[in-house]
This record gives C-alpha cells, structure tokens and sequence, in this order.
C-alpha cells in the first residue's frame, strides 16, 4: 500500500528516475497495451464483448501482473491466447504494460 503511494507520488511528480523505469514507462505501456483492451475490456475503452468472459486485469497489481505475464510468456501458465500475445513482448515491454494497467486502480470511480 505504502509502495503504491510512493509510486503514485513518483508518477504525479513527473520524475524521471532510475527507479521508474525498473517499474515500467506507464506511458509507454498505454500504448503497448492498445491490444490488449478489446478481449480485457479496460473501463475506458468502450469495445466490450460480453459474452466473453476474461479477468480484470486493470487495477491490478505490479507484481502480479508482471509475473502473471512472464508466466505466460514461459509456458508455465498454459492459456494460448495469453501465451501468444505474451510471446513478442520483451521484458521491458511487460514491465510498462504492468506499470500502466497497475495505474489504472486510482483512475476508477
Ligand atoms: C484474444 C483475447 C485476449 C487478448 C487480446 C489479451 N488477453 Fe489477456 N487474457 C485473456 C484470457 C481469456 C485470459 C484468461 C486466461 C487464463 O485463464 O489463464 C487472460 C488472462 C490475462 C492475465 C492474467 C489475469 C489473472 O487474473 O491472472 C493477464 C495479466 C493478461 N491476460 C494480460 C493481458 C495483456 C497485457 C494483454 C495485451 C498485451 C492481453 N492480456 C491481451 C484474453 C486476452
């Protein structure tokens, strides 16, 4: 909790830190992950499919979501549609994807 805290203050400060970007560019990763939104319909993208049925993965946390993904990525969590589209992005790539779906808690009502 406190290390969300912290991170949202580094965010709204708009420091550039060595320490932000081991966490992920969240910038970077609201571009990555215009992929992402048609299956895992994030709140404000508007294309939702209803009778597909994906987790929530807005508002989740780093951690999770970066391991959720290498997971993927390894073969270790077998799911093809997840391992596909985790098999071109580099490691770089999952850490500004996390950042910027991690983010995404405190812009929900
Ligand atoms: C074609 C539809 C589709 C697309 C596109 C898609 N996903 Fe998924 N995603 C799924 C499904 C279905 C699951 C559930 C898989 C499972 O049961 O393991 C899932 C699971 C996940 C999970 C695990 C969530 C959890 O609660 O454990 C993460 C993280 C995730 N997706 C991230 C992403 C990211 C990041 C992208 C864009 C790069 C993306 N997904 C694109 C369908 C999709």
């Amino acid at each position: 909790m406190l290390k969300r805290l912290l991170f949202a203050v580094v965010l709204i400060a708009g420091a550039s830190q060595p320490a932000l970007a081991e966490q992920g560019d969240p910038e970077n990763g609201r571009w990555l992950a215009r992929t992402c939104h048609g299956c895992h319909g994030i709140p404000f993208h508007q294309n939702v499919y209803p009778t597909y049925s994906v987790p929530l993965i807005a508002g989740q946390s780093y951690g999770y979501l970066v391991s959720a993904l290498q997971a993927y990525q390894s073969g270790e969590r077998r799911h093809p549609t997840m391992q596909a589209q985790s098999a071109t992005l580099s490691e770089q790539d999952i850490r500004d994807i996390s950042a910027f779906l991690a983010q995404q808690r405190e812009e929900q009502p």
